[in-house]
């Protein structure tokens, strides 16, 4: 379906702020996004771990018309159906009890924040601490950049927020020498997403529940891409048989439309009116949206088919990895990892999109696979097809 028409001769007047192909993409659906020329991809990033249920999915896009129709904002001040049915869905289904709502990873991770330092004025002598951890991912707002463990990140845009002394994934040992009187909380991913898909072992996220329990300190996990089924379960803390203190989502819970989450139990809920909030909080479109998705991974075999699609991803791609010599394949769920050995990531998703495959490379030399969690065998068999045809070539080009 070309649409020449409408495309803009020139990016000139948009910041450059990442580098981007000059492709330009019109229109999606389910697995597949299609360019201005009318080419097919299958996408294997939807949105960045975001389309859980692929490219403007029926009940979404049936969810947006009729709320865009009936009412868009009230404004935060007023309740709204949406809203309240979505917090319900939420708590009903995780072990939280308060929901706020926003519309990025970002600001949900900020008010997460926010939450465990007003907590901490509250209960712990002012501490207000949060426990991050090298290579972590939170968002781009100056707080969430300071608690994320990018290499680079403590030096752009310095001064940092301060308050997140980082500890070594994965090693519950170099947590526990950092906490201290003015610690209130550990933060972390269940996944390391951005990283290149690292997940917590069992061991560590009971470890740091434990000694959460010890210090008196309040568990924080950030589900904003592992959240609404990317890995499997509903929520990835679901895989470790804990329950955290607070938890924010974004990405998944809105299948593309911008919504987030702030999650908290009761006890630790303790915003008073007027400490957090937003324009757009809660607004029932984007709840709408929220809700469309989320009844769509809840009802009856919904997760177990995405899961049972991910191991046999997974298992095909250890297959390959064996048969290329390339490295290991990590990962949970449709979020999943491929190490490359010394074959150069940004080669093969440049070759992957000119052969008709999105994929992302969050290293040097590794590929991130984050395909729709509705999506078919046969579109996983396509995938593989391409990848396959395209590690190859570029091997061959050595
Ligand atoms: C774990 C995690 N937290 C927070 C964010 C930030 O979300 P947003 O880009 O919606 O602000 C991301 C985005 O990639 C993420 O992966």
């Amino acid at each position: 379906m070309p649409v020449q028409a409408q495309t803009p001769s020139s990016t000139a007047s948009l910041m450059p702020v990442a580098p981007r192909p000059e492709t330009l993409f019109v229109r999606g659906e389910g697995a597949f996004l299609f360019d201005s020329e009318g080419r097919r991809y299958l996408d294997w990033v939807q949105g960045w771990a975001v389309n859980g249920l692929g490219h403007s999915p029926a009940p979404v896009v049936k969810a947006l018309a009729e709320q865009a129709a009936t009412l868009i904002n009230p404004s935060p001040a007023f309740f709204n159906p949406r809203a309240i049915e979505l917090a319900d869905l939420l708590t009903a289904h995780s072990c939280f009890d308060h929901v706020f709502f926003a519309s990025s990873g970002a600001e949900a991770n900020e008010g997460a924040i926010k939450l465990a330092r007003k907590w901490g004025q509250l209960h712990k002598q002012g501490a207000f601490e949060i426990i991050t951890f090298a290579d972590a991912f939170h968002g781009r707002t100056l707080a969430t950049m300071s608690a994320s463990g990018k290499p680079g990140w403590d030096r752009l845009f310095a001064p940092q927020v301060e308050g997140f002394p980082k500890a070594r994934y994965n090693d519950i040992d170099s947590v526990r020498a950092l906490v201290g009187e003015r610690t209130v909380a550990v933060m972390l991913e269940p996944v390391l997403g951005e990283a290149g898909v690292f997940p917590a072992s069992t061991a560590f996220m009971r470890a740091l529940r434990a000694l959460c329990d010890e210090a008196g300190l309040l568990l924080i996990v950030d589900e904003v891409q592992t959240g609404c089924g990317r890995t499997g379960p509903l929520f990835a803390y679901q895989r470790h048989g804990i329950e955290p203190d607070i938890m924010t989502l974004g990405k998944g819970l809105g299948g593309g439309v911008p919504l987030s989450a702030l999650l908290a139990k009761r006890a630790v809920s303790c915003f008073a009116p007027g400490d957090q909030g937003g324009t757009y909080c809660g607004n029932p479109l984007a709840c709408a949206a929220g809700k469309a998705v989320l009844e769509t991974l809840l009802a009856p075999g919904f997760l177990e088919a995405s899961q049972a699609v991910g191991e046999r991803l997974a298992q095909e791609l250890r297959a390959l990895s064996a048969e290329l010599g390339l490295g290991a394949v990590r990962g949970h769920g449709l979020l999943l990892a491929l190490e490359l050995g010394d074959l150069p990531s940004a080669q093969v998703v440049a070759l992957a999109r000119e052969r008709g495959l999105l994929i992302n490379g969050p290293r040097p030399n590794c590929l991130r696979f984050m395909p729709a969690l509705n999506t078919t065998a046969e579109e996983i068999q396509l995938g593989l097809e391409l990848l396959r045809q395209v590690l190859e070539a570029v091997r061959a080009e050595g």
